[in-house]
C-alpha cells in the first residue's frame, strides 16, 4: 500500500484514488471478529450489533419493525443482543476497552475503502463532513482551548487532535458511529487501525514515538496517549486561583461562544459573522478541501466490466445512496427517483457531477464525466 509521506499528499492523493479503483475497492463485508459473531438473515453480525439487510428501504443495527399495524409502529423491544452491543463505554482508564490491535497501514487501507467517500483524502474533510486531520497546518500542536469549536483566524481547525481531550473518545465514536450508514459493524482489531491512522494523520507521538506508517497500535499503547488539548479542554478549575481563573475565562464571551464577539457589542439580530460559518451537510458546506481535493479526473479503464456505472457506484456510491439515512435518494426508491427525474436527467446528472446539496461533487471520486453518467444512468435504470 501507499505510504504515507505529508510533502506528497496533494499530488499523491489522485494516486491513491487511481489505486483504489483499479484495485476494484475492496468490499469489506462485515468480519466475523469476537468470538460472540453470530449469523442473522445470512449475514455476519458483530458484538451483536445486527446489520440486518435492507428491508423497505431501511436497514441498520436495529431490524426493521415487520409487524403490519396501521397508523404509528412503535417499534419493539430491543432484543439482549442489540442492548449489550450498544451498552458500550470506553473510558479514559481504560476501562472498556478491549484487548487487539492493528497498524497504520491497515488503518489506511481501511480508510480508503470505507471513510474517504465521506471524510476525504488524509482526512481533509469537505462537504460538510468533518476533516479528522489537518495536514501541514497541524505543526506545533496547536489546540482548540475552552471547548471553541471554529478557530481565530490562525488558529487550528477542530479535529479530533486538536480538540479532543482523549483518545478514548476516538476509539469509542468511530466503533459506534462509524462509518455512517454503517454503525458497530468494525471488529476491534479494524478500531484499533484506524485508529492508529486517525494518530499518523495528526502526527501524533505515544510515549515519545511518532505514530509512523510503521506503527503497529495495541491497547497497551492507546493508553499511554496523551492529548495535545488534554488540558485545555476546559478551564482549570482547580488549585488556588480557581476562582480568578474561571471568572477570567467567562468574562471573554469567544472562549465559551462560537463567535467572536467585543462585549460591549452585544449581538440581537444576523450574529451569525463571516467568521463563524457553520458547516451543513445540507446546505452549502464546505468548499474549500485542505489539502485540495485532486483535480485528474482520468482513470485507467477497468477490464471485464459488465452492467455499466454498477462496479463504481457499489464502491463510491452505495456506501450513501444504499438507503435514505444519509439524506440521499435510496437506489431502488421508485417514488425518490422518479421525482427526481421531473428536473431532467442531465440536471441531475450535472448535480452529481458538480455537487449538490449533501452530495459531494463526483461522490468525493475521481470518476470521469462518462462514468459519472454510467453511475447515475445505472441508479436511475435500479430504481424504476
Ligand atoms: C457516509 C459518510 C461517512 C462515512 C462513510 C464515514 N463517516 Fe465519519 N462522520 C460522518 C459524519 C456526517 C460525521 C459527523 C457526525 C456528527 O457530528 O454527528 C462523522 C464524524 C466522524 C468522526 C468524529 C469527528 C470529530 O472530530 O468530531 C470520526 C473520528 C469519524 N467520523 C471517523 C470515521 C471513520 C474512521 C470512518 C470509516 C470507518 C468514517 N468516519 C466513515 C460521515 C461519515
Ligand atoms: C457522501 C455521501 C454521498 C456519496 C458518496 C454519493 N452521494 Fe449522491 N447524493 C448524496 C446526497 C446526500 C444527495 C441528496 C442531495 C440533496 O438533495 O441535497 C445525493 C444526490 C444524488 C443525486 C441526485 C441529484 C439531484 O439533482 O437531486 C445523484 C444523481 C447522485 N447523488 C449520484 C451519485 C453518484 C453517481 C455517486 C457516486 C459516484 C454518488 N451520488 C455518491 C450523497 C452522496
Amino acid at each position: 500500500m501507499f505510504k504515507l509521506d505529508r510533502k506528497l499528499i496533494v499530488s499523491a492523493s489522485a494516486v491513491t484514488i487511481a489505486a483504489l479503483f483499479t484495485a476494484g475497492c475492496v468490499k469489506s463485508e462485515a468480519t466475523a471478529g469476537p468470538a460472540e459473531a453470530t449469523y442473522a438473515n445470512g449475514k455476519v453480525t458483530i458484538d451483536g450489533g445486527l446489520y440486518y439487510p435492507v428491508v423497505d428501504g431501511k436497514t441498520g443495527p436495529y431490524l426493521v419493525n415487520t409487524q403490519k399495524q396501521s397508523g404509528f409502529t412503535y417499534g419493539r423491544t430491543p432484543t439482549a443482543n442489540e442492548i449489550a452491543a450498544w451498552d458500550k463505554d470506553v473510558m479514559p482508564d481504560g476501562t472498556g476497552l478491549p484487548e487487539g490491535s492493528g497498524s497504520v497501514e491497515e488503518g489506511e487501507e481501511i480508510y480508503e475503502a470505507q471513510c474517504v467517500m465521506c471524510h476525504g483524502d488524509f482526512g481533509s474533510g469537505g462537504g460538510g463532513y468533518p476533516a479528522l486531520a489537518q495536514g501541514n497546518a497541524y505543526e506545533g500542536q496547536k489546540t482548540l482551548t475552552n471547548q471553541r469549536t471554529t478557530p481565530d483566524k490562525d488558529g487550528p481547525i477542530r479535529v479530533f487532535g486538536t480538540y479532543w481531550p482523549q483518545a478514548s473518545t476516538m476509539w469509542w465514536y468511530i466503533q459506534s458511529g462509524m462509518p455512517h450508514p454503517k454503525t458497530k459493524s468494525l471488529s476491534n482489531d479494524e478500531t484499533y487501525a484506524l485508529t492508529a491512522y486517525m494518530l499518523n494523520l495528526n502526527q501524533m507521538e505515544i510515549d515519545g514515538e511518532l505514530v509512523d506508517d510503521d506503527y503497529v497500535l495495541d491497547r497497551e499503547k492507546f493508553l499511554k496517549i496523551k492529548m495535545p488539548n488534554e488540558k485545555g479542554f476546559e478551564p482549570n478549575i482547580d488549585g488556588p486561583t480557581a476562582l480568578e481563573d474561571v471568572r477570567a475565562y467567562y468574562s471573554v464571551p469567544e472562549n465559551f461562544g462560537a463567535q467572536k464577539v467585543k462585549p460591549s457589542e452585544r449581538c440581537m439580530t444576523d450574529c451569525q459573522k463571516e467568521t463563524a460559518k457553520v458547516a451543513t451537510i445540507q446546505n452549502g458546506g464546505i468548499s474549500d478541501f485542505l489539502p485540495p481535493i485532486s483535480v485528474v479526473r482520468d482513470l485507467p479503464v477497468e477490464e471485464g466490466e459488465t452492467v455499466a456505472g454498477k462496479d463504481d457506484y457499489e464502491s463510491s456510491c452505495a456506501v450513501c445512496h444504499v438507503d435514505s439515512s444519509m439524506g440521499a435518494p435510496a437506489v431502488g426508491d421508485k417514488a425518490a427517483w422518479e421525482k427526481l427525474k421531473g428536473k431532467g436527467v442531465d440536471a441531475i446528472l450535472a448535480n452529481a457531477i458538480n455537487g449538490f446539496g449533501g452530495m459531494p461533487p463526483r461522490g468525493g471520486t475521481d470518476l470521469s464525466d462518462a462514468k459519472m453518467k454510467d453511475a447515475v444512468d445505472y441508479m436511475i435504470n435500479a430504481s424504476k
